[in-house]
């Protein structure tokens, strides 16, 4: 049964319900009809580099995007603000379909997860680089899963996300400012912090676990969720950790949700939301390239093919500010997208147990 979202409305949004009460967060009404996604092949293909391997140049260029998009009209679909917007719309049930009672973006918790956070950082990085008029910008990733005693740059908050007053934000766990590495099974209280060799085994350990173990479709992207069903309870593997981990860990722990990452209707409001996504997206990609069997030939590890799967459609407003109408099914390869990861030594694919 396939699903057909052609009737969707940005009217159907409404408050969200955020564990910090009714967040207005929905997006500006588009003043043009919905289009619908084609893939791009004019664009020249991007590079996603690690954070702690940035030039000088590009992070100047990287900050000047956000100073623009930061600088754009409130009411600008593609203003920062307005971006972040959109985490909470989609992730805390702005949009529901009334008639199903299906939460139509259910970015979280379920088999969305991984393609519905690709799309949002394809138009935010789309919108950035035609900010600054560069079509080859790619958004960096933060390397937080990079376990090198020898170079612990990675594991750590990368320093320009506390230097730039653009890249800054207030609610962030300053005890986990650096030098201190990114725990990556983190838990609120969870005792004294142990030292950095440890932290990294444990990190190891964890990525091997949640990526190299996770060899069906279900545990790695989460649990199937279609029209009709109720709220969503099946995460995957690397959503529950590190994803979900890393964000409370930067969020401030004197916040009641550990905001601004630490909870969904602000979780964007942090510049390094997005980095820390652009991590999560990259790993998408390992997994695709590990083997689902443990002995014999290579079998690859799969994708849903459940058509309430690959034609669930989302809405996003592009860099033109156009709203757009993308499916699951176009997103499942970041070369079709127009961009691809830099190659980086993964540590943990190695680090059994
Ligand atoms: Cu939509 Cu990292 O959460």
């Amino acid at each position: 049964r396939p699903i057909d979202n052609g009737t969707i409305d940005l009217e159907w949004c409404t408050q969200a319900e955020t564990p910090a009460g009714k967040v207005g967060c929905c997006p500006p009404r588009s003043k043009t009809p919905v289009v619908d996604f084609v893939h791009n092949t004019q664009l020249p293909s991007r590079l996603r580099q690690p954070v702690h391997l940035l030039s000088s140049d590009y992070i100047a260029k990287y900050i000047r995007a956000y100073e623009l998009m930061k600088a754009l009209p409130p009411d600008d679909p593609r203003n920062f603000d307005q971006q972040a917007n959109i985490h909470c719309a989609y992730c805390d049930g702005a949009f529901l379909e009334t008639e199903t009672g299906w939460c139509l973006t259910g970015g979280h918790r379920n088999w969305f997860f991984f393609p519905w956070h690709r799309w949002f950082l394809y138009f935010h990085e789309r919108i950035l680089a035609s900010l600054i008029e560069d079509d080859t910008f790619a958004l960096p990733f933060w390397n937080w899963d990079n376990q090198f005693a020898s170079d612990p740059l990675p594991n750590v908050i990368p320093q320009m996300y506390l230097t730039n007053p653009v890249l800054f934000d207030d609610f962030r766990n300053p005890d986990h400012f650096p030098p201190r590495l990114a725990d990556l099974n983190f838990v609120p209280g969870d005792g004294a912090p142990i030292s950095d060799s440890k932290q990294r085994e444990e990190n190891n350990a964890l990525m091997y676990k949640q990526l190299v173990n996770a060899r069906t479709t279900r545990l790695f992207y989460g649990k199937e969720y279609h029209p009709g069903d109720s709220k969503p309870d099946g995460l995957g593997t690397i959503e529950s950790a590190p994803h979900n981990t890393v964000h409370k860990w930067t969020g401030s722990s004197a916040k009641p949700h550990f905001e601004d990452m630490g909870v969904f209707y602000s979780a964007a409001r942090d510049p390094i939301f997005y980095p820390h996504h652009a991590n999560l997206d990259r790993l998408w990609t390992v997994w695709k390239t590990l083997p689902r069997n443990r002995k014999g030939p290579f079998r690859p590890r799969r994708d849903y093919k459940d058509l309430d799967w690959l034609n669930a459609t989302f809405l996003f407003y592009d860099e033109k500010r156009r709203l757009v109408r993308v499916r699951v099914r176009d997103a499942l390869k970041t070369e079709q997208l127009g961009y691809r990861y830099q190659d980086i030594h993964n540590a943990w694919v190695t680090a059994r147990p």
